[in-house]
């Protein structure tokens, strides 16, 4: 068996095109939304699978957060998604992987996405704490976000009352056609 890992490899996920390849399975995660053409470096991955390989794409999509509650987070994650686009992040990626697949002639395509469900004080609060908190310099130079916005967040996060969702995770597998 011949695996391409896509995360080691620049050349798959740059916008040139690489040569046909002999790889059974290839797969990507939360890779794709970080690369300035997604369309070209999907293209590369697909176009190093054998006939009949499969390939499997994980990427975030931030659908979850529009329905956060109370209102001002999501305040907070629209400034955040505007940061992110900015930044050159396509945080909505997971939905377009599909039709992605689907353009590029791939067959048996299907997918899940997933999210998780965290309160304040979980260890996905604390991903969000470490990160916002990490970012928090940029987010708020970029005009997105502003210093009482990420404050109400991060007042959110040590709270273990409030409960809310995250990232739905999307994974999509498909199969090239047989030669
Ligand atoms: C969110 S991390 C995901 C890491 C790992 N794939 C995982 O699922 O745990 C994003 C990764 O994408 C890599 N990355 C960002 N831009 C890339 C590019 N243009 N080509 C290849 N990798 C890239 C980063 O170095 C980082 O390791």
């Amino acid at each position: 068996m011949c695996v391409l890992r896509a995360l080691s490899s620049v050349k798959a996920t740059s916008s040139r095109p690489v040569d046909p390849g002999p790889f059974d399975f290839v797969t990507a995660r939360a890779v794709l939304h970080h690369v300035a053409d997604a369309k070209a470096a999907t293209g590369n991955l697909v176009a190093s699978l054998r006939p009949g390989g499969a390939i499997l794409l994980i990427e975030p999509d931030f659908l979850p957060v529009s329905v956060a509650e109370p209102i001002e987070m999501r305040t907070f994650w629209s400034g955040w998604l505007a940061w992110s686009r900015k930044r050159g992040i396509d945080y909505h990626l997971g939905r377009t992987l599909a039709p992605r697949l689907a353009a590029y002639g791939l067959k048996e395509i299907e997918g899940t996405a997933e999210t998780a469900i965290y309160n304040g004080g979980s260890q996905w609060a604390d991903y969000w704490r470490e990160t916002i908190t990490e970012l928090r310099g940029d987010l708020v130079q970029s005009g997105k976000l502003n210093d009482a916005l990420i404050d109400a967040f991060l007042a959110q996060c040590a709270d273990p009352n409030w409960w809310t969702q995250t990232i739905a995770f999307t994974a999509v597998h498909g199969r090239a056609p047989d030669s």
